[in-house]
């Protein structure tokens, strides 16, 4: 027996979790876990939510609400999509909590204490008023750029840009309205470099850790590692535990504490079942495993910046053991996105389905090596053709053929007197559970589920050949123990079924009508047992896994288009209005129609071509950059607006004699067109 802590990245709520994150971290940490329960491993698994940082600030100013009021929120919708989906935590926390503010703050003071950090002076803005620093978002003035009032420590809204503090004209504390001061502020560097070779050794002894862990580091390792901050200006987080003034609006920064909120977590834990110091067992004593599910997003604060926090504060720790980091799931050929709301939300999803069939779908395509693709008609298939087509058949056909022709008692049958088709699929079976056991362990989930439903269509070959229907009328005893085989062989894949299916797995578990706890199974010996005869089963009331229409998939994917579209629209940005200008003004520009007569690649730069445009009167050549979204065909004969009297400037040594109007955005370039191309003529004049 082994002894694991087994942690899942602790999700951000500021929001629903996606089925990204799930795929990414929690369901292969879930079924992990429930493999090594059923290997009678001591197991440990912990999460919780990360409720510190600028993601939770800027969702509170978003929807204008608290950030107390968001992480409240939002802890509670993801704690129950965990629990929709069957995700099963010993501790699920918060790092609001007390428990976890007090364990960050003594791990900030005894790194202090340790010498691994180090105090750095900067330029930041104090408000005498209320005797904070205060962070970007919390100060106002006029930007520097645009003249816009408003503009924020950060950014200007009106304009775009990013700005210092410092920068603003006439800043203004955004609390009390006093103008504050420039002050020296201090900030705590972790002395990051001190450890790169304890990190190095560490890290490249794990030669068994997935290469995209191994690489993200070794790139970190060539960069070099250097200090990083780990306090920010900011209100909202664990104070920085120090008594000074300057300190008051000082936390520590969020992926500082984070990682620190599974120690504090698995404490929480340790208390609930009345063992306080049972954590230690976990932390501390040299036997435990220590297993990180996270995305790739994160490896570097948990295969570099985490650990070396725990080598920094000393050497009781344990360190990670491995780290199957996951990369990531795009949605129908997309990137996930929060801001376009491309995402398929859990939430809403356990609003529609089970959990089981996204849980098998996820696994099918798990991210583990490479990005993967969730498409709704790919749920739609492998729910339809596998799930119900496979599993579900054999099961209701088993049963319900039990039920009719043996009283739903399972037949009368001798364990020692199979038949050379039993003793051969048995065999097989045993190789096959051998290879699965291997892959869990290996925590190759995807190719573990692949093989599994390989194996279970020889489940439905077996009644197929046996033909129990014909059977029945020759030989009733014979049909009797097929049967019993066939829910041998049920009972068998159910317990296989268990990490990664567990709520179809214990629904076949009660048809079946096994006394005991399916969890208190043994992957050493479940083979071994053969379902007694006689014991009563039950038939199937309703479907086990019913079949997604095509309509009711192609709802799932309109909806999620017009989601992400409505949300676009409601984000969308227009840019401020330009300066007014007179009539006069405007007739200094003299704007043309032309035609485009050539256009090439201009040698060199990846975005510009180079036109040759007839305005009638003369031919101009023009340098533009439109490369990306024009091809040379589609220009060549098109009429365009021309900016004729710009003053010619030189481009990649080529000379541009005017400009093409075009609509400009974020995304695209589209040129300006005259409409009725019949009664114009080249240079004619636009105004
Ligand atoms: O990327 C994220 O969603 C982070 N909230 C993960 C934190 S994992 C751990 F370190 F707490
Ligand atoms: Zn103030």
């Amino acid at each position: 027996m082994e002894r694991y802590l087994v942690t899942a990245a602790l999700p951000y709520a500021n929001g629903p979790i996606h089925i990204g994150h799930l795929a990414g971290a929690y369901i292969p940490a879930d079924i992990y876990v429930r493999f090594l329960r059923l290997n009678g491993d001591d197991v440990v698994f912990i999460c919780g939510t990360d409720e510190h940082g600028v993601p939770i600030t800027i969702r509170a100013e978003k929807e204008g609400k608290t950030p107390q009021e968001i992480v409240d929120y939002y802890h509670e919708v993801i704690k129950k999509s965990f629990e929709g989906m069957r995700i099963e935590f010993d501790n699920f926390s918060r790092t609001t909590r007390e428990i976890h503010h007090k364990t960050a703050q003594e791990f900030f003071l005894k790194l202090l204490e340790n010498g691994a950090l180090v105090a750095k002076k900067e330029k930041g803005l104090y408000c005498p008023n209320c005797k904070i620093f205060l962070p970007d978002r919390y100060v106002e003035g006029t930007c520097p750029v645009c003249g816009a009032d408003g503009a924020r420590g950060d950014q200007c809204e009106k304009c775009g840009t990013w700005l210092e503090p410092f920068q603003l004209i006439n800043p203004k504390c955004k609390i009390c309205g006093a103008t504050p001061e420039e002050r020296e502020t201090t900030h705590f560097y972790f002395k990051l470099g001190d450890y790169q070779k304890r990190l190095e050794e560490f890290v490249y002894s794990h030669d068994f850790w997935r290469p995209n862990v191994i690489n993200y580091c070794r790139n970190w390792f060539e960069e070099g590692l250097r200090d990083r901050a780990i306090t920010r200006d900011l209100l909202w987080g664990i104070k920085v535990p120090l008594d000074d003034e300057e300190f008051k609006s000082k936390v520590l920064y969020v992926w500082f504490e984070a990682p620190i909120g599974y120690i504090s977590s698995t404490k929480e834990w340790a208390i609930k079942i009345g063992d306080p110091d049972r954590w230690k067992l976990y932390w501390q004593d040299k036997n435990t495993r220590i297993v990180h599910f996270i995305g790739k997003d994160n490896i570097v604060f948990h295969a570099i910046v985490f650990p070396a926090t725990l080598m920094a504060y000393g050497d009781e720790w344990n360190l990670v053991y491995d780290i199957p980091a996951n990369e990531f799931l795009n949605i129908e050929d997309e990137k996930i996105s929060t801001s376009r709301n491309w995402a398929v939300w859990v939430d809403e999803y356990l609003e529609e389905f089970e959990p089981d069939p996204l849980r098998y779908y996820l696994t099918m395509i798990a991210p583990e090596n490479s990005d993967s693709n969730f498409t709704w008609e790919g749920f739609q298939k492998h729910n339809n053709t596998e799930l119900a087509d496979v599993i579900g058949n054999y099961v209701n056909r088993v049963l319900t053929f039990i039920a009719r022709n043996f009283d739903s008692k399972i037949p009368e049958y001798s364990k020692d007197d199979l038949g050379e088709y039993e003793k051969n699929l048995l065999k097989e079976e045993k190789e096959f559970f051998n290879k699965f056991y291997e892959n869990l362990h290996n925590k190759r989930f995807k190719r573990a589920l692949t093989e599994y439903i390989e194996f279970y269509k020889k489940l439905n070959k077996y009644f197929n050949d046996m033909k129990p229907w014909e059977l029945v009328k020759e030989d009733k005893k014979r049909a009797g123990e097929v049967l019993a085989f066939c829910v041998k062989l049920l009972r068998d894949t159910t317990v296989m079924m268990y990490p990664f299916m567990p709520t179809t797995a214990e629904r076949i578990w009660v048809l079946i009508n096994e006394l005991r706890d399916i969890k208190e199974e043994r992957w050493d010996r479940f083979l071994d047992i053969f379902p007694e005869p006689n014991r009563e089963i039950k038939r199937p009331k309703k479907v086990l896994f019913r079949k997604f229409a095509d309509e009711e998939i192609k709802k799932q994917k309109e909806k999620l288009i017009q989601k992400s579209k409505e949300e676009i629209e409601k984000n969308k940005k227009y840019k401020p209005l330009k300066t007014e200008i007179t009539i006069e003004d405007f007739q200094k520009l003299d704007i043309r129609v032309g035609k485009i007569l050539s256009a090439e690649k201009v040698k060199g730069a990846d975005k510009l071509l180079k036109m040759e445009v007839d305005l009638g009167f003369e031919k101009r050549t023009i340098v533009g950059g439109l490369k990306k979204y024009y091809s040379s065909e589609e220009l060549i004969g098109k009429y365009v607006i021309v900016l004729a009297n710009l003053k010619p400037r030189k481009l990649k040594g080529i000379e541009s004699q005017g400009m093409l109007l075009a609509v400009v955005n974020d995304e695209n370039i589209s040129l300006l067109e005259p409409d009725n191309k019949d009664k114009i003529n080249l240079g004619d004049v636009i105004g």
